[in-house]
């Protein structure tokens, strides 16, 4: 399970980098996310796991 903490594949991105911008940046979508740190701009699969982790920290 060495890639489980890389939510986005594509652009490489790690959960506890997600939930820093989340947190630090205030962001409340998707799109918010994709914006800020990129995850979610490739081919769009992590998406349903950005809202998991965005339901998670609000
Ligand atoms: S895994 Fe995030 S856009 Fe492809």
């Amino acid at each position: 399970m060495s890639d489980f903490n890389v939510v986005c594949s594509c652009l490489n991105v790690e959960k506890d980098e997600l939930i820093e911008e989340i947190k630090s940046n205030n962001l409340k979508t998707v799109d918010d996310v994709a914006d800020e740190t990129g995850a979610g701009t490739g081919c769009g699969s992590c998406r349903c796991t950005i809202q998991e982790i965005l339901d998670d920290v609000k």
